[in-house]
């Protein structure tokens, strides 16, 4: 019978109401289009973009510059968590700019830029924003105290990123200097000042994401690689950059006091998807639900001359490059409440839950 309840109990409910049944308060994400909310939305110079229809189509019912159907990991996170989502970087300063909010928002925010990479250069044609300029965004609102140090003990930080390096490295038009292995080390080495910078920020609970297959993505038919199966040069070389991030994340308890990291195995969850895709609720993990083209990968969703699935949440690639909703959804409940082999040393939920003294 709520609405017995006075109002003034009623308002007392809601004033000490937590944030969030977890010690978590903000979440503050970096990386790609795989983590993107919007950002590049309100960067008008930027050519890699994702808001227009039919992105965003199966849960926000138009597009919000997110490359996929729906929600993507971090938006589910946060739900998980019980915060509201968070705002894209841009947009928060964007509002606050022009008086439509009086400071940045309480519950994190959002730093993703689609077609990054960890290598400054990498899609800089395309004005994207580079992780070493995400972090200088967060630097700049610590700084000018529009971010409340004490909130960062009470933070999640998220890190997914890479993939658009690796992909590049096999473009044809731009052959690549450096081996595979040193490349991967270069990006290792980015990684690694990321980390280390964050962290001396104030950062203490971060969560650092493996990329999935990047070769099994549909649009590495752009690349002539072969359809009837995945590019094996590009995943070797993800699997050795995903190895260099866990051992980042092993070393990071010794490395940083009061810190600590978690390393999510998104590779190993996805081929579990493709090994058993019926178990999991695909129809299809092969070609990309919305596109056009061999594999629906030659074309992004929404170009011209695409089509679209009827149920994208029966395939695995919503478009090109990315995942459907479902995907999305699916990764983040086994990193939320998932066991060591999936993420390591804990899973997202007891990082959530952990008190941070230092
Ligand atoms: C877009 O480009 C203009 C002109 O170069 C620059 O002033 C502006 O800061 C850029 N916007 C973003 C969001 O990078
Ligand atoms: C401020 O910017 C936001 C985001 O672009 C926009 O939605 C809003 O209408 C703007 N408000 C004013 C008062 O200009
Ligand atoms: C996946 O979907 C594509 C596009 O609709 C189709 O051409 C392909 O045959 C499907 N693959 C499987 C294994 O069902
Ligand atoms: C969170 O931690 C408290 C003790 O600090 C414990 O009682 C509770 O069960 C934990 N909750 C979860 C979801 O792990």
């Amino acid at each position: 019978m709520d609405s017995l309840l006075p109002l003034s109990l009623l308002l007392l409910l809601r004033f000490f109401a937590p944030a969030s049944a977890y010690n978590v308060r903000a979440i503050f994400t970096f990386g790609d289009s795989i983590f993107d909310a919007g950002n590049n939305h309100f960067n008008s110079n930027c050519t890699a973009q994702a808001d227009f229809a039919p992105y965003g189509s199966s849960f926000f019912h138009h597009a919000t510059g997110r490359f996929t159907n729906g929600r993507t990991v971090v938006d589910f996170i946060s739900e998980f968590v019980g915060l509201e989502l968070q705002k894209p970087y841009l947009e928060a300063q964007i509002e606050v700019a022009n008086g439509s909010r009086k400071d940045y928002p309480t519950n994190g925010i959002n730093f993703a830029s689609a077609g990054s990479g960890v290598l400054r250069g990498t899609n800089q044609d395309y004005r994207v924003t580079p992780l070493q300029d995400q972090l200088q965004q967060f630097q700049n609102l610590i700084d000018q105290n529009h971010i409340d140090r004490d909130l960062l003990k009470q933070s999640l930080f998220l890190f997914e990123s890479g993939s658009n390096d690796i992909f590049n490295y096999f473009l044809p038009f731009d052959p690549p200097t450096l081996s595979p292995d040193a490349y991967v080390q270069a990006m290792l080495a980015e990684v690694k000042l990321f980390v280390d910078r964050v962290y001396k920020l104030g950062a203490r609970r971060i969560a650092i994401f493996s990329l999935g297959p990047v070769g099994c993505v549909p649009a590495r038919a752009l690349l002539g690689a072969p359809v009837d199966r995945c590019f094996g040069k590009m995943n070797k070389m993800v699997k050795s950059y995903n190895q260099g991030l866990d051992g980042l994340v092993k070393s990071m308890a010794s490395k940083y006091p009061g810190a600590v990291g978690v390393y999510g195995s998104v590779y190993s969850i996805v081929q579990l998807f493709r090994a058993v895709p019926n178990r999991y609720g695909f129809l299809n993990v092969s070609s990309a639900c919305c596109g056009y083209g061999t594999l629906g990968g030659l074309v992004q969703c929404g170009k011209e001359g695409y089509t679209m699935c009827p149920n994208p949440n029966q395939f695995l690639f919503w478009d090109y490059f990315h995942p459907s909703e479902h995907t999305y959804k699916l990764i983040s409940k086994i990193l939320w409440s998932g066991r060591q082999s999936r993420i390591t040393p804990l899973n997202l939920k007891a990082l959530a839950n952990l008190t941070i003294y230092s």
